[in-house]
């Protein structure tokens, strides 16, 4: 099964298989990385689901919607790598796939 690399804030490295279709923020919460609230359920409107994306995997995900863009800079943790994974739909293609979830706001 594909997995991706989650760093938490204390540092702790998780590796979490997921299913292709699921997003990346399905994935995390599924596999036990609670502080990544998504308090609004994947819809695009919380940004509780920021995570920093590792530069060398920055290559693997498509470019992000005007929406998400607009949601992330509201954060003060926004930076080149930021996304939200609520909206990174994942394939077997992002095995590997490096992610660390962003301070909270
Ligand atoms: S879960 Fe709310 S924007 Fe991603």
């Amino acid at each position: 099964m594909p997995e991706v690399i989650v760093t938490k804030r204390d540092g702790e490295h998780s590796i979490i298989e997921f299913m292709e279709g699921a997003t990346l923020m399905q994935a995390m919460s599924d596999g036990g990385v609670d502080e990544l609230l998504a308090i609004c359920g994947g819809v695009c409107s919380c940004a509780t689901c920021h995570v920093h994306i590792d530069p060398a995997s920055v290559s693997m995900l498509s470019p992000m919607s005007e929406d998400e863009q607009f949601l992330l800079e509201g954060s003060e943790h926004f930076n080149e790598y930021s996304r939200l994974s609520c909206q990174i739909r994942l394939t077997n293609e992002h095995h590997n796939l490096r992610v660390t979830v962003a301070e909270e706001d």
